[in-house]
Order: C-alpha cells, then sequence, then structure tokens
C-alpha cells in the first residue's frame, strides 16, 4: 500500500510504500541526520501537521512532553503508516562556492574543481585557456544518512561493508555532478582533463578507498594520506573518460586536503611573517605558520555551530534567527531572519551573536551560567537554553584552545600574526565582534579575513598548476608538522580558561 508524505514549508508531496523508513525518504529531499539516524541528536526533527507518526523510547528520551503533543517526532525514528503532513526543520540548504579571481598559466582543455564536505559536495568546471567559470554544481554529501560529523562516518565505515558503501554512494554523487556539469555547459566529454578534488581526511579515506581503521582509535594518525592518482575509468565516470583524477594529499590525522588547499588559495606558506588560518566547522581546523615552518592540528568542536545538539538549533536555512543584536544602548534585542520568515530556530552564527548581546546585557555570568531563569527568550518561540551555552562553551573552548596552544608551539603571538583566515560557511556568516566578545576568536574583528571556501579556490588552484603545483603541495607539506593539541602539557589548563566568557582586551 501506497501513502502521501507532504513536506511542508517545501510544498513536495512524495509516495511511499507502507511501512518505509521515513529517514531514507527524507534523505532524498535533503533532509540530514546529523547523529546517523541513532536518535541521539534531535537534529532531525519533523512535526506532524496532520496525519500520525509512532513514538518510541529514544523519542520519549529525546524529546519534552509538550514536544511529543504538539506532533514533533524525530523522523530517524520513524516509519510510514498513513497520508502524513510534516513541518521539516532543515530545509534550504545554502552552499557555498568561490568566484575569487587567481592568477594561472593558461592551458588547453576543461578542468573540475571538487570540494566534497562532510555536509556538502560543490564542482566548479573552468575553462583552462580562460580561468572562466563554465558551471557550477552543489549537492549534499549522499554520505550524510550515515552520520552528520566525520567520526560517526568512520563508525560506519569500519563496519562490515560499511567503506565500500560510503565509498559508492560518494563516487556516483560526484559523478553525476560532473555529468551535469558536462551536459549543461555542452563540452566534449574528452575535453576534461583534469580533476582535482579536496577534502578532510575521512572525505578524503573514502573517496579513495583507504583503510580507516587507523583513524578510528588512538592516536588518529592516517596510515596512508598522500596524493592518489586515478583514472576515470577506474571511477566509472564516462561522462569525463579521459580525465586525470587526482585527490590532494592531507597534511596530517583529521588536517586534510581541503586545508592544504586553504593554503594553496592564501598563500600563507609564502609569507616571511607567520599567519593562522582557521576553518570553523564540526571539526575545526587550525593553522599557523609562515615560509619556513607551519604548523596544524585539529580539534572536535561538536556541531554547535551548525546549529546540531542545540534545544532550538537548525542549520543557516529559512527560518533561521542568524543575527542578534541590541537596539542602542537599550536592553531591547533584534533578531534577523533568514527567508524573511516567521523564527523557528537558530542558526549558529545567531547563537554566537545571542550570547555575545546577553554577555553585554550581563544576564550570563562569566563562567557561563545565567544569571535569571534557564532560558534566554529570543523572538518568540525561539530561546536559548543554559545547556546550549554550555554546548557553546565546549566549541568555542575548543578552537580557542587549539589557536593558543599552536600559537604558542610555533613561538609567536596573535599581535605578530600577518594574516588572520577565517575559512569555511560558518566563517562567512560569523559576526567577528561577537566571535570576539564570546571569545572565540581574540582578535581585533578588522583583523580577520574571511575567505569563504578557500577550499575549492585551493583545488582550482591545483588544476591549473599541474607539476609545479604538486611541488608547491610538496613544499607545504614538507615544512608541516601536526600537532596533537591534547598531548600538550598545558591543554587541559588552557581548554577550561578558554570555556569562560571574559572581557576581551
Ligand atoms: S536523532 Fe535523528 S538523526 Fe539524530
Amino acid at each position: 500500500m501506497q501513502h502521501r508524505i507532504t513536506l511542508n514549508p517545501v510544498g513536495a508531496t512524495l509516495e511511499a510504500a507502507h511501512g518505509a523508513a521515513l529517514k531514507d525518504i527524507l534523505f532524498e529531499h535533503s533532509v540530514e541526520f546529523p547523529c546517523g539516524g541513532q536518535g541521539r541528536c534531535r537534529g532531525c526533527r519533523v512535526r506532524t501537521i496532520s496525519g500520525n507518526l509512532e513514538i518510541n523510547d529514544a523519542q520519549r528520551e529525546r524529546l519534552t512532553e509538550a514536544e511529543l503533543k504538539d506532533g514533533w517526532r524525530l523522523a530517524c525514528q520513524c516509519h510510514v503508516e498513513q497520508d502524513t503532513t510534516l513541518e521539516l526543520r532543515q530545509w534550504d540548504a545554502a552552499i557555498l562556492t568561490n568566484e575569487t579571481a587567481f592568477s594561472f598559466t593558461p592551458q588547453d582543455g576543461i578542468g573540475v574543481a571538487v570540494d566534497i564536505g562532510t555536509t556538502t559536495v560543490v564542482a566548479q568546471m573552468l575553462d583552462m585557456q580562460t580561468g572562466a567559470v563554465l558551471g557550477v554544481r552543489t549537492g549534499l554529501n549522499p554520505q550524510a544518512r550515515f552520520g552528520g560529523d566525520v567520526m560517526s562516518r568512520v563508525q560506519t565505515a569500519v563496519a562490515e561493508n560499511g567503506a565500500q558503501q560510503l565509498q559508492e554512494v560518494i563516487l556516483r554523487q560526484v559523478g553525476a555532478l560532473l555529468h551535469q556539469l558536462t551536459t549543461s555547459a555542452r563540452v566534449a566529454p574528452e575535453s576534461v582533463r583534469r580533476v582535482s578534488l579536496v577534502g578532510n581526511t575521512v572525505m578524503h579515506h573514502l573517496f579513495c578507498g583507504i583503510d580507516l581503521t587507523p583513524l578510528s582509535a588512538y592516536p588518529f594518525e592516517p596510515v596512508n594520506d598522500g596524493l592518489q592518482t586515478m583514472s576515470a575509468a577506474s571511477l566509472g565516470w564516462d561522462s569525463v573518460p579521459d580525465a586525470v583524477i587526482e585527490f590532494l594529499p592531507c597534511m596530517g590525522g583529521f588536517v586534510g586536503s581541503d586545508i592544504l588547499a586553504g593554503l594553496l588559495a592564501t598563500g600563507l606558506h609564502r609569507f616571511e611573517r607567520p599567519s593562522l588560518f582557521v576553518d570553523l566547522g564540526t571539526n575545526g581546523e587550525i593553522v599557523v605558520g609562515n615560509r619556513d615552518r607551519i604548523l596544524c592540528a585539529s580539534t572536535a568542536a561538536g556541531p554547535a555551530f551548525e546549529g546540531a545538539r542545540i534545544s532550538m538549533g537548525m542549520r543557516a536555512a529559512s527560518g533561521a534567527i542568524w543575527k542578534v543584536a541590541r537596539v542602542g544602548d537599550s536592553e531591547e534585542i533584534t533578531c534577523e531572519v533568514l527567508g524573511n520568515a516567521e523564527p523557528t530556530g537558530l542558526c549558529g552564527s545567531g547563537l554566537v551573536d545571542a550570547v555575545a548581546v546577553a554577555l553585554e546585557l550581563k544576564q550570563i555570568k562569566p563562567g557561563g551560567r545565567l544569571i535569571k531563569g534557564d532560558s534566554l527568550p529570543l523572538r518568540d518561540p525561539v530561546e536559548i537554553s543554559q545547556t546550549d551555552i554550555r554546548e557553546l562553551q565546549l566549541a568555542k573552548g575548543a578552537i580557542a584552545a587549539g589557536i593558543k596552544i599552536l600559537l604558542k608551539q610555533w613561538g609567536t603571538t596573535s599581535e605578530d600574526l600577518e594574516h588572520i583566515y577565517l575559512a569555511g560557511a560558518f566563517g562567512n556568516y560569523i559576526d567577528r565582534n561577537s566571535a570576539r566578545r564570546i571569545g572565540l576568536l581574540e582578535f581585533d574583528p578588522d583583523r580577520v579575513q574571511p575567505v569563504g571556501n578557500s577550499a575549492l579556490l585551493g583545488a582550482k588552484v591545483a588544476l591549473f598548476a599541474g607539476e609545479k603545483g604538486s611541488d608547491e603541495q610538496q613544499e607545504i607539506l614538507s615544512k608541516s608538522t601536526h600537532i596533537s593539541l591534547t598531548a600538550d602539557p598545558e591543554f587541559q589548563d588552557i581548554y577550561v580558561d578558554c570555556m569562560g566568557f571574559h572581557q576581551p582586551v
């Protein structure tokens, strides 16, 4: 028997077989399952407007009685049993591309740069003679149905057949994007000469079929993370039959080729004075270095910046409060909502702003406790809870501590930095004053340069550079040392200190 599922606010209607897992159906409609559908994160909440969905123990544990009564369910725990109308909390994901100009040596043919993120995939096709962008295609990373963050992918990969499944879905997805690019731009498949891919270490290993077991346990060091070169035929990509496929090498630990590409894009490795590069996400990657020496590290910041594990958190999509500001010197606040919609939650940048404003208004103590009550109302019905503030403290503490430790180990200070680069989607939207106020990025906001999707720009640089590119990549790798932050004897003290909210200097 078939049932009809209507999705609000996207307005889509689809057919589903009786008993089908809602997770599989919604995944096709870009809904993400941050904990891989294990009923732990609440990230997949949907509200039943009409019809009914079952309630199980996992939902009783994760959802309040009021939420259950109001129709909220965890989509990953439900099956289709009747016609149902659902309100989705996540939709309309924004995916960053990069159109920044860069210098290159013209070459014949077409190239495609691909950034495989944990959540999204972006492919950009270029005319290698002129550098003109011929097309861009974006999509969600289909591995997300197996878990939202890199560690859940690693866990899936080390289980039986897991790695193969994860590899298959990403090869299919990138292959489909390449096919769409060549057909829409009407380029001959044979003219595509090169495809350069970048991604974090887990994406690199999964794509290339490299064993992830070493990344599943301490000391979390990959065994083979070098440049991988493949033929299109070996990947089953007949839309680019003659292309050389290259996945750029990783830098060490969880610091992948997306960060190497970020360095290629910013030129951090060419400056005399040290610079800082920070990529903010579920995993924060940090680099400090100059033309002589580069240190890199990653830190598990948790999903707070992406709105997950926050009681009313959501991705930067319609309905999300993404900016919170104080009205003059008063206690009144204003909230900006994405998509000009009624607010349904808040995304990472909204959370950072809200806490920064609350600190200004002395509603939060330096240790993180709310002065009054256990929640802060923003705009009805959105509020932040004490637990949300704790989640933010863990995330920002991990990043701030990572920066402090790398600066210390490199032997420099924030005043001496030539550039401070902030990469990634979150880095693009976050208010730098608020980031400073909460102690996430303790720098003069004017010194912080958002660089957007520097991974994609670096992949484009790599496309054009050919052999020279390999030399430049090798040069960066030979100067780089991967640091384990937790091995630093002062890590614990610095981390605890960074979790607090001190007045910025
Ligand atoms: S609770 Fe459903 S994906 Fe995490």
